[in-house]
């Protein structure tokens, strides 16, 4: 089939990608672009169709419909030893009976190196995921961490386009994982491979990406910054998939400079920024992200000027480490869910404390 040229500059693209499994639509007409030498997150719960996504952009799955390019070429028909892709899956583990310089060699096998390239190859690599010299040991001599990052050698070895990680992390304990989210970024940064990280954890992706597509049945929910998405959440699916928020069923009231007044179920009103456009009488609803809520006890309440203010009593305490996260019932019976810093935190279960929020920090979205 002739390659088909597209004048654009996006280094893989996805046009009306679409893939079906008998009645099971896992991709749905998704549109997507992922430019040259970022790293981009796909974001969602289990069976959003993440996985698909990349397993069709490795050439391991056929597309029901659209078209893939890389680098505006065309490469549906593309074997997937011909499309230059680093890939790491969770499961894709190293071969045991194979040394590290096999293993690792591997990704080679389809290029007609020199064994003397080869072998230059394979120890820069090694050397790029900090571990020189261990070619010569079996896969069972590594810890899990290690073999993780030969994993991403054999990946990278090869020179790749793209770089594909379908939650290469998830075996991994939480300091370990943290340590390769680290290496990782630094290493695609270093590296300036285009790379493509497949998680369903919002921590990760917030902290590696420089783009954050959040998926959720086959579809896009959003995509932008870490800082957009988190921020400026779409709808209620992105706000509530990322951080901990309150949602609170509200009615517009008016136009207040440059926010809405928006009336709650008990009759009180809140100022709040509009995402979107929105008129009187219209119901939306208030979110409020957990960490925006500052406490204080009730007792020491001052009405601050163009502040939202709520008043109940803390149901819940729990102690995070760093942080405190409480639940408080409101006067009006609606739960709160609020985390403060440790320092600013001494407040019990039973006691009776107000809530201020920055109308900065209210976002109204349509019902
Ligand atoms: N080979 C297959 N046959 C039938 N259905 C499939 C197949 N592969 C995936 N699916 C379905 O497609 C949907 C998307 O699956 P996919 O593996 O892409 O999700 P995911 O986002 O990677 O989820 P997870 O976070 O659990 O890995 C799911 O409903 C899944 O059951
Ligand atoms: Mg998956």
């Amino acid at each position: 089939m002739a390659l088909k040229q597209e004048k654009d500059t996006a280094f893989v693209k996805f046009k009306g990608i679409e893939k079906r499994y008998g009645k099971v639509v896992a991709v749905k007409k998704m549109d997507l672009e992922i430019p040259e030498g970022s790293l981009v997150t796909l974001l969602g719960p289990s069976g959003c169709g993440k996985t698909t996504l990349l397993r069709m952009l490795a050439g391991l799955e056929e597309p029901t419909h659209g078209d893939i390019f890389v680098k505006g070429v065309r490469i549906n028909a593309t074997p997937i030893h011909k499309r230059n892709l680093g890939i790491i899956f969770q499961n894709y583990a190293l071969f045991p009976h194979k040394t590290i310089f096999d293993n690792v060699a591997f990704g080679l096998k389809y290029r007609s190196a020199s064994k003397a390239i080869m072998k230059e190859k394979v120890e820069r690599a090694l050397e790029t995921v900090r571990l020189p010299g261990v070619g010569d040991r079996m896969p069972s001599q590594l810890s899990g961490g290690q073999q993780q990052r030969i994993a991403l050698a054999r990946a990278i070895v090869i020179e790749p386009d793209v770089l594909l990680m379908d939650e290469p992390l998830s075996a991994l304990d939480e300091n370990l994982r943290e340590d390769m989210r680290r290496e990782i970024d630094n290493l695609q940064q270093a590296l300036g491979v285009t790379t493509i990280f497949v998680t369903h954890d919002q921590r990760e992706a917030l902290s590696m990406s420089d783009k954050v597509v959040v998926m959720k049945d086959g579809f896009i929910q959003q995509e932008g910054d870490p800082e957009e998405v988190y921020n400026n959440s779409a709808n209620h699916f992105v706000a509530d998939f990322l951080g901990h928020s309150n949602f609170i069923n509200s009615i517009v009231k008016e136009k207040k400079g440059d926010y809405l007044s928006v009336t709650l179920e008990d009759n009180t009103t809140c100022l709040a920024v509009p995402a979107g456009k929105f008129d009187k009488g219209d119901k939306v609803e208030m979110v409020i992200r957990a960490q925006k809520i500052n406490l204080g006890h009730r007792a020491d309440h001052v009405p601050e000027q163009g502040m939202n203010s709520f008043f109940g009593k803390i149901k819940d305490r729990s102690y995070m480490g760093g942080e405190v996260s409480y639940f408080i019932e409101l006067d009006n019976k609606l739960v709160l869910h609020a985390i403060n810093f440790v320092k600013r935190s001494p407040y019990r279960r039973g006691d009776e404390v107000f809530m201020s929020v920055d109308p900065q920090n209210c976002r109204l979205l349509k019902i």
